[in-house]
């Protein structure tokens, strides 16, 4: 009997996977992401997670820029080489890493810190085990959880990088100047499709950018001392102000969501409809008639996008991982092992 149902259940596995297309779908699949598990140090350091949201918690509470920080070095790392920790690594006289190439735009270093306060409390616990790309990919998730956004699930076994180059950097990063076209370019090129794009550019419902990466838009958009006529004219004034002297004060910045800047929510999709997206490459995704709808969709409903949110997170998390000898558990996050021996 049991047999029975064994070869029914088998035949209706072959009708539904015929050869030919089992073998194309086993092609597509990232083998080094299908590696790696939710439990991988169940057994060689079960108290990582629990260590890792400790020294990230302590971290958010005393310097609370550090969530959008370590959001954006996630983000950054991922689509430069895979997450591989690549962007931890710090430059020395012999090599310019990632982390310092032109178009880092002031990778905040409270992140940095996150990532190697929590290795230094794991390699007490579990010397040698638990990855760099894996402290920051579940650090991220608990910082979004922590200023109120979704909670997803971080599968585990990234190796670190071996390598990381500044020279590496350019064309893999999207830039508040890019049109529709190339920004879905850009991230087409890792696999992501446009609703995952439009959906993780919610990150920037936290944070801040600085004057220069918006300033061509108020101050003189249309060399007449115009500005960007898709945004409200009251924004424009109050960022005119704000930016007054960001030539000379280059620190300068404006929160990224002016309504509810610390706090993980979709009133960055409110505001964008409302002309009060900062970043051209905001404002582009209420113009745009490929990406407005979704725009819509998420300011009227925040379960909408979180769920999608969480989707393109996971998406995001498993870019070019490396497993097996193709990277190294490091131990310090900012050098390879071969240097810090
Ligand atoms: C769609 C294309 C994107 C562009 C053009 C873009 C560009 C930028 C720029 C220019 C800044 C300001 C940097 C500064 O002045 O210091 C910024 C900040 C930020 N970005 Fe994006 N970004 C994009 C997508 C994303 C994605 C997908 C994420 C994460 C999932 C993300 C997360 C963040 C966060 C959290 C901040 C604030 C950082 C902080 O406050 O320290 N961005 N982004
Ligand atoms: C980003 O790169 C510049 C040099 O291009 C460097 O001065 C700066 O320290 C880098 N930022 C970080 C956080 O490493
Ligand atoms: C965007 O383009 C404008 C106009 O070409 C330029 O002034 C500005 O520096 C650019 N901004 C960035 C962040 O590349
Ligand atoms: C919001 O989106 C969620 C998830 O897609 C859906 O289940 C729910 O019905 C939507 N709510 C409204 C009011 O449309």
């Amino acid at each position: 009997m049991s047999k029975k149902v064994g070869d029914v259940s088998m035949a209706a596995r072959v009708v539904a996977f015929p050869p030919a297309l089992l073998l194309l779908i086993l092609s597509l699949a990232s083998p080094a992401a299908a590696k790696l598990s939710a439990g991988y140090y169940q057994k060689t350091c079960p108290k990582a997670e629990q260590i890792i949201s400790d020294v990230v918690t302590g971290k958010q509470i005393s310097t609370p820029t550090t969530a959008a920080g370590s959001l954006r070095l996630f983000f950054h790392d991922c689509f430069v080489g895979g997450c591989d920790a690549s962007m931890l690594i710090s430059s020395n006289a012999f090599n310019r890493a990632e982390r310092d190439a032109d178009d880092n735009v002031s990778l905040p270093g409270d992140a940095f810190d996150t990532v190697i306060r929590a290795k230094t409390a794991l390699e007490l616990q579990c010397p040698g085990v638990v990855s760099c790309a894996d402290i920051l990919a579940l650090a991220t998730r608990d910082l979004v959880l922590m200023l109120g956004g979704p909670f997803y699930t971080v599968r585990l076994g990234r190796k670190d990088a071996l390598a990381s180059t500044a020279a590496s950097v350019p064309g893999n990063l999207p830039n508040p100047n890019m049109t529709m076209d190339q920004l879905i370019d850009v991230f087409a090129k890792k696999k992501m499709t446009v609703q995952d794009m439009v959906a993780l550019s919610g990150a920037h419902t936290v944070g801040f950018s600085h004057c220069n990466q918006f300033a061509s838009r108020v101050f003189n958009y249309d060399g007449r001392g115009g500005h960007d006529p898709t945004m409200n004219p009251e924004y424009v004034a109050a960022l005119k102000q704000a930016c007054a002297n960001y030539e000379k004060d280059p620190t300068i910045a404006a929160f990224n969501d002016l309504m509810t800047p610390g706090k993980f929510d979709n009133l960055y999709y409110q505001n964008l409809l409302r002309g009060l997206g900062l970043l051209a490459s905001d404002s582009v995704l209420a113009a745009d008639k490929r990406t407005r709808p979704l725009v819509e969709l998420y300011a009227a409903n925040q379960t909408a996008f979180f769920n999608d949110f969480t989707k393109a997170m996971e998406k995001l998390s498993l870019v070019g991982v490396k497993t097996g000898d193709k990277g190294e558990v490091r131990r310090r996050c900012d050098e390879f092992n071969s240097l810090s021996t």
